[in-house]
């Protein structure tokens, strides 16, 4: 059975992007690709939920019914620009044409590679996504897509959406708790930059009782509609809007050259970064600061303590790291905080402040 939840659809220069929350993808997907006339389908699959029976119902149908040239499964997902040109290599082989459409089912990084390709290919071809891991269906690609180069994250990108994006929140009973928890920490973000309290309450109680099955789906929707009022503004960043969704991951950056820490928990870490640097620079109150580090402290409850990238943190590491960043200009260190009106940007940090934050910061962390 069909249960949509909402569909948000955003007006974007170059595509409408409708975003479907719900419970089951199949009938979404199937009219989307009988309606659409495409000349090729590529179905790329994450490895992890290829063997989902829905995923394997849906692959029979679509081999059946239509011409399907390749099912890519995605093992070891990199979202780099060697695994690029591997893909594009098997794609121009087909060949897919402009007409072609890719549909790709999978996490994050598993979106983020195609959502690349798909904008390069012939200069765009229409992609639909099933994202399947709460990350990628609370953050979901809208507007933009990148990739890593030269081991820097998300270097090399375009402002690009899929057609449809198809979030399915059955997919998410197969996940971790820890998986779940990265996925609420940009749900929190998301309601601490949209100042969105409702959203805020939500993420913290489930936090509290980690009741992790069967999610409420306004917690995708409701942050999918932060997400949208950011890009929708701005849909090509023009006048810097999307850089509240950057909140907390300057400092992700720097921690997730350690393999072991995932992207959800760096954004953790990096968000109680942003809020002390805020608050030394008086644009967040302590009462709001207060309420960060209590979030931050129901996060690190599922968080692998032993983490040496973060225990470790020196100013001169992080400060070295720091002036490679998206972000910064040379020798300015500039970071998005969250501020008593939702977000903004401190620019030209001194570094004796980012030290002093930074012994707060592991101090905080160690005495967790
Ligand atoms: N372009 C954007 O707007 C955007 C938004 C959010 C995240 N991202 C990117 O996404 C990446 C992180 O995404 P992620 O957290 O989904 O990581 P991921 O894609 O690596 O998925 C995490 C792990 O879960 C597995 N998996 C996927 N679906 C599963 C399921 N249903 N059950 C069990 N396991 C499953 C994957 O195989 C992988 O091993 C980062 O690179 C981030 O930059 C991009």
């Amino acid at each position: 059975m069909l249960l949509i939840h909402e569909t948000i659809r955003i007006h974007l220069p170059r595509v409408n992007q409708d975003i479907v929350v719900g419970n089951n993808f199949i009938p979404v997907l199937t009219k989307f690709i009988k309606d659409g006339q495409f000349d090729q389908l590529l179905l790329v699959v994450d490895a992890k939920v290829h063997e989902s029976p829905r995923v394997k119902m849906m692959a029979g149908r679509l081999k059946r019914s239509l011409k399907i040239p390749l099912i890519l499964l995605a093992d070891t997902i990199r979202k780099d620009y060697n695994q690029v040109g591997r893909v594009l290599h098997r794609m121009r082989k087909f060949p897919l044409s402009r007409q072609s459409c890719l549909v790709v089912i999978g996490g994050g990084h598993l979106g983020d590679l195609m959502g690349f390709i798909a904008s390069v290919y012939m200069r765009g071809i229409t992609m639909v996504y099933v994202p399947t891991t709460l990350m990628s269906q609370g953050d979901s690609i809208i507007g933009k897509v990148a990739i890593n180069f030269m081991g820097e994250k998300n270097l090399i990108g375009s402002f690009y959406s899929p057609r449809y994006t198809i979030c399915d929140a059955n997919f998410l009973d197969s996940l971790s708790p820890r998986q779940i928890v990265c996925g609420l920490v940009e749900v929190w973000k998301h309601a601490i930059v949209g100042r969105h309290t409702s959203l805020l309450g939500k993420v913290e109680h489930l936090l509290i009782t980690g009741q992790f099955t069967k999610l409420p789906l306004d917690i995708i929707s409701e942050s999918l509609t932060v997400k949208t009022h950011f890009v929708k503004s701005d849909p090509y960043d023009a006048n810097g809007h999307h850089r509240a969704l950057s909140l907390g991951h300057t400092i992700a950056n720097y921690l997730e050259r350690d393999p072991m820490i995932n992207h959800g928990e760096a954004v953790a870490y990096g968000i109680l970064f942003a809020a002390l640097i805020a608050r030394r620079m008086q644009k967040l109150k302590k009462s709001r600061l207060e309420s960060i580090v209590d979030t931050f402290g129901l996060f690190h409850r599922y968080v692998e303590k032993d983490r040496r990238v973060v225990k470790q943190m020196t100013s001169s590491n992080l400060l070295a790291v720091l002036s490679m960043d998206k972000i910064n200009t040379r020798g300015c260190y500039n970071f998005i905080i969250p501020t008593d009106s939702g977000w903004g940007i401190a620019r030209n940090v001194g570094v004796e402040l980012i030290k002093d934050v930074v012994s707060d910061f592991v101090a905080r962390v160690n005495a967790l």
